[in-house]
């Protein structure tokens, strides 16, 4: 059976891997080059609770973080190429006592739900060896957030790809799906026509260009440094100001990220590299002799809720999976999986229920 999957960012190549396995013939059509959307500009944490997630979508977002460590064991071995997955943990410091305060409900809440978690005093982050600046009052530990050097789980990704019978085609941009009698027919791109039994819209931030689904870019801008020894900060750090997270096999350190309601406005400015840095110092004020080694933007696929939109269509065969915002780079594996599993078995998940692109729309009686 054919299928074409519209986007080759983290969530496009994870599905075409795991269809691949099951002996379904793949073409992954992107627009320019694999993996250099959101996925290639991300900062890799794989953080529901740093991030703050609650409900169903903590449970969902927990389970793809467990599922993590075989993935990338996975791939690595597929593609020899290691991809720095960390189980370093994340510390969200905390400026007044009123982020102490919510820290204390988040706790709470996450060791309740028998998700560890650690409130800490000051002088306990400075004793992990973070030098944190006197505005720090004290913070959280969420021990089993971790990270993933997202860039180099992508370029894993791409080998897969490349080196499997997956069939790619960069520089190709689908212009249109076509439909006829409500059941997915073709795409059409600025190279040529493309046939499939079904298609996977995968096209973060541009895939309401494509269907009308509620889709929207939320811009991030980021940057790097690098510290004078490997390792130097022992943790992530998350907080209101800027998030801070030391690479597991290298002096570099990213630092996120703006949330910028432009559109698809292109490039780095100086007010949002202003706030990265200001952050940074407000938090490791150690840091501020640094070299900085880049600077780079990406666009979030949103959604009104901040759920993803996945599972079926209105049209058959087609099949949606996009909208995921914040956590692209922690949801891919369980995306995947419920994906693989709608199309090979007809498998609905009781998760695909809410993340219906449906939910936007009032429905008619
Ligand atoms: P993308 O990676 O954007 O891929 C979509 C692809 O579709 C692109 O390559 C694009 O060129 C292609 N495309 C679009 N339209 C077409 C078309 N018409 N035809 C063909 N191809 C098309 N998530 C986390 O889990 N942890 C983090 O720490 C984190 N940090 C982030 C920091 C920033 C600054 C940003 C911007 C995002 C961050 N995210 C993070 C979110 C995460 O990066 C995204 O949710 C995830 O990458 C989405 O993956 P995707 O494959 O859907 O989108
Ligand atoms: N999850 C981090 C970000 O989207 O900036």
């Amino acid at each position: 059976m054919k299928g074409i999957i519209v986007g080759g960012g983290i969530i496009g190549l994870s599905i075409a891997r795991e269809l691949n396995k099951l002996g379904y013939e793949i073409t992954i059509l992107e627009k320019n080059l694999l993996g250099r959307g959101a996925s290639w500009a991300a900062g890799g944490m794989l953080a529901p609770q740093a991030e703050g997630l609650t409900g169903d979508f903590l449970n969902f977002s927990v389970e793809s973080r467990e599922m993590y460590k075989e993935f990338v064991q996975q791939i690595e071995k597929e593609t020899g190429y290691e991809v720095s997955y960390y189980e370093c943990g994340i510390v969200c410091p905390a400026f007044s006592e009123k982020e102490m305060e919510n820290l204390f409900k988040r706790v709470d809440y996450y060791n309740k739900l028998g998700l560890e978690s650690k409130i800490l005093t000051r002088q306990e982050i400075l004793d992990m060896g973070i030098k944190i600046s006197n505005f720090v009052i004290g913070g959280a530990f969420f021990p089993h957030d971790k990270q993933v050097d997202n860039r180099k789980l992508v370029v894993s990704l791409v080998k897969y790809a490349k080196n499997s019978n997956i069939t790619v085609k960069e520089l190709t941009e689908v212009k249109f799906i076509e439909v006829n009698n409500g059941i997915f027919q073709r795409v059409v791109t600025n190279n040529g026509t493309f046939e499939a039994d079904f298609c996977v819209l995968a096209a973060g931030a541009w895939s309401g260009e494509l269907e009308p689904i509620k889709v929207f870019p939320i811009k991030g801008q980021m940057l790097s440094f690098k510290t004078k020894i490997k390792n130097e900060i022992s943790k992530i750090l998350y907080s209101s100001r800027a998030y801070i997270i030391p690479r597991k096999d290298s002096n570099l350190v990213v630092v996120g990220a703006t949330q910028e309601n432009v559109f698809f406005k292109e490039g780095n400015t100086v007010s949002g590299i202003f706030l990265l840095l200001k952050g940074l110092l407000e938090t490791l004020p150690s840091t501020k002799d640094y070299e900085i080694t880049e600077t780079w933007y990406g666009f979030r696929p949103a959604t009104p809720d901040g759920l993803p939109i996945l599972g079926k269509s209105e049209i058959k065969n087609l099949y949606y999976a996009t909208g995921h915002y914040r956590n692209g780079i922690l949801l891919a594996p369980i995306t995947a999986k419920l994906i693989t599993q709608l199309i090979h078995k007809g498998e609905e998940s009781p998760y695909l229920k809410m993340f219906d692109f449906s939910r936007f729309y009032i429905k008619e009686e």
